[in-house]
């Protein structure tokens, strides 16, 4: 009985593929009523007791296989059945997945940093969180600035002072320490203000500062700079006008306008009917910034300028409030889609 068994374990083994009615003559042959296991078990009975247990464990293998088999036989003929009846239409069209898409500020972040590579700017990074001297102190602001006053910054830590940087000119100060001019750097990046939250302001925005430090740079070298970035993203008959202004790391200082780029001057609500939008601050880097940061400013001079990214989004896409940039709100966002 035991080489009949084996014999058996080594033919049912045997079987790869089988045809619908060949499946079910297999089923007969093995594991039907009448079958050879069911006929084995009746045998098994009458066998002497010592060979039993041997004998058990092998019939109970071999119907282990024979029923492994059949359900192998059988889902082969399933799959194949399957093809058989769908076939695969390679014409067909793909399901489309929901496609993401850049956010309005990164487009626009990005065209900023194509605009200035073109003339030679490389782009720079620093840390959000930065200590009092990085942020205000190399930047000349004084002990009693307003910027310093807990209502306007965000303290981390007070003796000493660490804040969330109010601007990304802290990593020019950190440039200006750890390489040698001539610079020419722009840095976006996030920065915080502790502001009431409301269309028009909120407690963090983006900016994109620059800097320019070499021999001989003069403040025609600025105006130069800003016409031509003005006119490469907001189009070449952008107008720029220049007016007095104040930062304590620039002097002189100086607010820029560009032309309103929605109604070309002529005076919209945008503009709020002046022809002209504010869109930066900038200047000449003033020595004792130079000074402190270790450049010699009888040998260098240099200057910087600072924007704000969702001003530059709001003039470009006209988005009236502040606040849909950092909501996520899918439905705004898809509406950028094709401006990638
Ligand atoms: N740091 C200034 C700000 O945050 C912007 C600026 C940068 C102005 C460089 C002048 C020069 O408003």
């Amino acid at each position: 009985m035991e080489h009949n068994i084996q014999r058996l374990l080594d033919e049912i083994k045997s079987f790869s593929t089988v045809k619908p009615d060949e499946l079910e003559q297999f089923r007969i042959k093995y594991l039907g009523k009448n079958g050879i296991l069911n006929n084995l078990f009746e045998e098994f009975k009458a066998q002497p007791p010592q060979q039993k247990q041997m004998l058990g464990k092998l019939l109970n293998s071999l119907k282990q296989t024979a029923s492994e088999k059949y359900n192998d036989l059988k889902n082969n003929i399933d799959i194949a059945g399957k093809q058989e009846t769908k076939p695969l239409d390679l014409t067909l069209n793909a399901t489309n997945g929901a496609y993401g898409a850049r956010h309005p500020m990164s487009i626009i972040r990005k065209e900023i940093i194509e605009i200035f590579s073109r003339i030679g700017f490389t782009v720079a990074d620093g840390p959000e969180i930065e200590d009092d001297w990085h942020n205000f102190t190399a930047l000349n602001f004084q002990p009693d600035h307003p910027a310093r006053e807990m209502q306007d910054t965000f303290f981390i830590e007070q003796n000493p002072d660490i804040v969330l940087r109010t601007h990304t000119s802290s990593v020019q100060v950190r440039l200006m320490q750890t390489q040698k001019p001539p610079l020419r750097v722009i840095m976006p990046g996030r920065v915080y203000r502790n502001e009431a939250i409301s269309s028009r302001a909120h407690c963090f925005f983006n900016q994109v500062e620059g800097l320019y430090i070499d021999k001989n740079v003069s403040f025609a070298d600025l105006k130069q700079t800003l016409l031509y970035f003005s006119k490469e993203m907001f189009g070449s008959d952008t107008k720029i006008r220049l007016r007095p202004s104040y930062f304590p790391f620039t002097e002189p200082s100086a607010e820029m306008d560009i032309s309103c780029s929605l109604c070309g001057g002529k005076g919209c609500s945008m503009c709020k009917k002046t022809g002209w939008v504010e869109i930066l601050g900038c200047g000449m880097v003033d020595p004792n910034v130079l000074e402190n940061c270790n450049i010699d400013s009888k040998v260098y001079t240099g200057y910087a300028f600072g924007m704000g990214i969702e001003r530059i989004t709001n003039l470009k896409f006209t988005v009236k409030d502040l606040r849909l940039f950092s909501e996520n709100d899918i439905r705004f966002l898809k509406q950028f889609k094709n401006n990638i």
